[in-house]
C-alpha cells in the first residue's frame, strides 16, 4: 500500500486564533494567564490568577488567526506541506463544556478550515485538547480531577467526529499528556495552586484524561473506523550525568515517570512500575474494572510527541545547582550543547536517540508533531534572515532521518508554530517559531501583517521533497 510521509506544520487553537470572546466562544483555561514574568506563578496558582487583573493577556488576540484564516491557509498550502496539525478550541464549541449542543458559529469556523485544508490534499492532524480546558470546568470541577470533565470531554470528542470525521484523519487526544505532572493547570485544567495539590489528585486527572482519551477512541472506532488516533508527550530522553550507577538508575526513573501516560495508552493497562510508584509518591487509588476495561481495549495507532530538547541528570546536589530551562522541565547543563536564548538546549542527535528509545518500547509508527527552534527575529530592510532556524531544521531532519534508516517507523514531522504565535511556556510573542513572521508584539502593538522569512523558502524546497508518496 501506498504510504505517504507527512511533512508540514504545527499550530494550536490557544496560541493562534486570538478573538477570545467572538464567536460564541467561551473562556479557555489560558484566557485567564500574563505573558512574561508574572506568567509561571499564574500557572500554579489559577485561582489567585483568575481574581488579578494584568495589562496584558496574549491568547486573547494571539496571531489573529480567526481573522487571517483563509489568507494563514493561502501561505501554507504554497508552501507544498501535505499536512497540518491543529487544535480545536474546545471551548468555541461548548463555551462552558456542559452545553448539551455545540455553538454553532465555532463549528462554522473549523468547517470551513478544515474543508480548505482537504480541498488542497492537506492532511489534518488535529488535537482535541491543546491546553484549553474551558475554564468554567477547571473552576468548577477542578478540571480532570472531576469524572463531570472526563464526560463532558467524550461528550465534546463525539461531536467532533460527527462533524468532521471526513476531513480530520488523524487525532491527537490530548497535547503533552505528561504536562499533567509539570503545569497540572495546563495539562488537566486543575484549578488548585500546585502548592497545595496532592498527589492523589493528580492521578486521579491522569487516570480520568486517559480513560477520557480511551472513551472517545472507542466511540470513533465504532463509527469511523477509518480514523488514527495517537497519545501525545512532551520527549527528550533523560541521560545521566556520569557513569554512577545511582545517575543510571535515576535517569530510568525520571523517563518512567515520563513514560507511564504513553504506556497506558499503547499498552492498555497501568505499567508493571505503577505500584511501587503510586507507593513512593503516597497514590491511594482504586480503579474500576469498567475503566479498566476501557483503557485495555481503546489503545492508540501511534505514539506522537514533540521534540525541543534532552534533559539530563544527576543525583549528586553540587551538579543539580547547574539548571537550565527546558520544555516544561528544567534540566542541569549538559556543557556538550549550545542552548537557545531561552536556555532550551539544542541536541539534534537526542532526537534520534528519543525515536529509538521510543520505538524500541513502544513497536508502533512515532510521529513527530512539534519541533522548532523559539528565537527574537528580526526584520531588517524588510528581511527576516533567520538562517539559524533552517540550520536548526537541517540538523533535526538529518537526525529524524537517522533513526528511520535504523528501522524506526515515523508518520511524519510537524514543524511547531509553523506560523508565529504566542509562546506556551512564557506567553510571549518574540519566542517566534515560525517560517512566517507575524507583526504582532508584547506590548500588544502591531498590524498582524504576515512576512515570509528566509526559512519559508528552505522549507517549501524541503517539503516539495520529502512530500513525495514512497
Ligand atoms: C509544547 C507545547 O510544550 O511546546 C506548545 O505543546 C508550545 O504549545 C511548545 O508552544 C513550545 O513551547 P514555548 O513555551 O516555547 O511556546
Amino acid at each position: 500500500m501506498e504510504t505517504k510521509f507527512l511533512f508540514g506544520g504545527a499550530i494550536a487553537a490557544n496560541q493562534m486564533e486570538g478573538a477570545y470572546n467572538r464567536g460564541g466562544k467561551g473562556l479557555s483555561i489560558v484566557d485567564i494567564l500574563p505573558s512574561g514574568a508574572k506568567r509561571k506563578h499564574a500557572l500554579h496558582n489559577p485561582l489567585e490568577a483568575k481574581q488579578t487583573v494584568y495589562d496584558y493577556y496574549p491568547s486573547h488576540e494571539a496571531s489573529g488567526f480567526y481573522d487571517h484564516m483563509e489568507t494563514d491557509l493561502d501561505l501554507l498550502i504554497a508552501l507544498n506541506i501535505n499536512a497540518l496539525r491543529v487544535s480545536i478550541s474546545w471551548p468555541r464549541l461548548f463555551p462552558t463544556g456542559l452545553e448539551s449542543m455545540p455553538n454553532a458559529e465555532g463549528i462554522a469556523f473549523y468547517k470551513a478550515m478544515f474543508s480548505k485544508l482537504k480541498a488542497n490534499n492537506i492532511a489534518i492532524v488535529c488535537t482535541l485538547c491543546h491546553f484549553d480546558t474551558p475554564l468554567y470546568l477547571s473552576e468548577n470541577y477542578n478540571g480532570f480531577a472531576s469524572r463531570v470533565t472526563l464526560d463532558a470531554y467524550v461528550h465534546y470528542c463525539k461531536c467532533v467526529f460527527d462533524h468532521f470525521h471526513e476531513e480530520i484523519s488523524h487525532f491527537i487526544t490530548f497535547n503533552e499528556i505528561n504536562m499533567l505532572l509539570h503545569f497540572p493547570y495546563l495539562g488537566g485544567g486543575l484549578s488548585t495552586a500546585v502548592s497545595e495539590l496532592d498527589n492523589n489528585t493528580i492521578y486521579r486527572a491522569a487516570h480520568h484524561m486517559v480513560v477520557a482519551s480511551s472513551q472517545a477512541i472507542a466511540y470513533a472506532r465504532s463509527k469511523y473506523p477509518r480514523l488514527q488516533f495517537g497519545c501525545m508527550l512532551a520527549a527528550g530522553n533523560y541521560y545521566y550525568y556520569n557513569c554512577n550507577p545511582d545517575d543510571v538508575l535515576y535517569a530510568q526513573k525520571k523517563e518512567e515517570e515520563q513514560l507511564f501516560f504513553a504506556d497506558l495508552q499503547v499498552f492498555g493497562k497501568y505499567p508493571y512500575f505503577t505500584k511501587r510508584m503510586f507507593k513512593e509518591k503516597q497514590v491511594d487509588l482504586r480503579f474500576s474494572q469498567e475503566d479498566l476495561d476501557s483503557i485495555q481495549n481503546n489503545t492508540v495507532d501511534f505514539v506522537s510527541f514533540s521534540y525541543y530538547c534532552s534533559r539530563l541528570c544527576s543525583t549528586d546536589p553540587e551538579i543539580n545547582k547547574q539548571q537550565t530551562d527546558g520544555n516544561a522541565r528544567r534540566t542541569l547543563i549538559n556543557p556538550y550543547l549550545q542552548t537557545s536564548d531561552w536556555g532550551w538546549q539544542i541536541d539534534p542527535k537526542g532526537l534520534t536517540v528519543t525515536m529509538n528509545s521510543l520505538y524500541a518500547r513502544y513497536r508502533i509508527p512515532l510521529f513527530i508533531v512539534e519541533n522548532g527552534y523559539g528565537a527574537n527575529d528580526v526584520i531588517v530592510d524588510g528581511v527576516i534572515d533567520d538562517s539559524y532556524r533552517i540550520d536548526y531544521f537541517q540538523q533535526h531532519l538529518a537526525a529524524m532521518d537517522e533513526a528511520i534508516a535504523g528501522g524506526v517507523e515515523c508518520l511524519g514531522y510537524l514543524a511547531w508554530g509553523i506560523i508565529d504565535l504566542v509562546s506556551n511556556g512564557t506567553g510571549e510573542m518574540k519566542k517566534r517559531y515560525g517560517v512566517v513572521y507575524v507583526d504582532r508584539h508584547d506590548d500588544g502593538s502591531g498590524t498582524f501583517t504576515r512576512i515570509k522569512k528566509k526559512s519559508y523558502d528552505y522549507f517549501q524546497a524541503e517539503a516539495e521533497s520529502r512530500c513525495k508518496h514512497v
